[in-house]
């Protein structure tokens, strides 16, 4: 993995499909939407990208890391219950469609005094992505309904 930047990127379309699989089935886990050919028979191991579900090694982390999503119409809010330090953070927010198109974002700094982040969408998808990235606890990915 060559930045930081590029392992999100990955990371949020890999977090689609391996959502309470813990293999990458994205067929079965996209409720009949196609996946991105990228990801299409990837076989990934645990521990990459973590569900309130499945948090694996970071178990006694969810409360601080599942994202938390609100919906309100075309109104979307996306909640990190973590604290903001220079030392450890939210990263940043995305909103991801089932074939791995990220529609909204926001990059947070650790100087935020929260991780919130609130969109306004029109999509004609039912089932969205919000991921939530930690400078130390990785990669968490939460599905909802819109
Ligand atoms: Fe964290």
């Amino acid at each position: 993995m060559s930045n930081r930047r590029e392992f999100i990127k990955k990371a949020s379309g890999i977090g689609l499909a391996s959502i309470g699989a813990g293999t990458l089935t994205a067929c079965s886990v996209l409720e009949g939407e196609k996946s991105v050919s990228t990801n299409a028979g990837l076989n990934l191991p645990n521990g990459i990208v973590f569900t309130r579900e499945n948090p694996g090694m970071w178990a006694k982390k969810v409360g601080g890391h599942a994202p938390v999503v609100t919906v309100n119409g075309t109104k979307i809010k996306i909640e990190t219950q973590h604290g903001m330090s220079k030392k450890h953070f939210i990263v940043r927010h995305t909103i991801v469609t089932p074939n791995g198109e990220v529609i909204a974002s926001k990059t947070f700094s650790p100087d935020d005094l929260e991780a919130v982040s609130e969109y306004e969408i029109t999509t004609n998808h039912k089932t969205l992505y919000a991921t939530s990235f930690c400078n130390k606890h990785d990669m968490w990915v939460e599905k909802f309904s819109v």
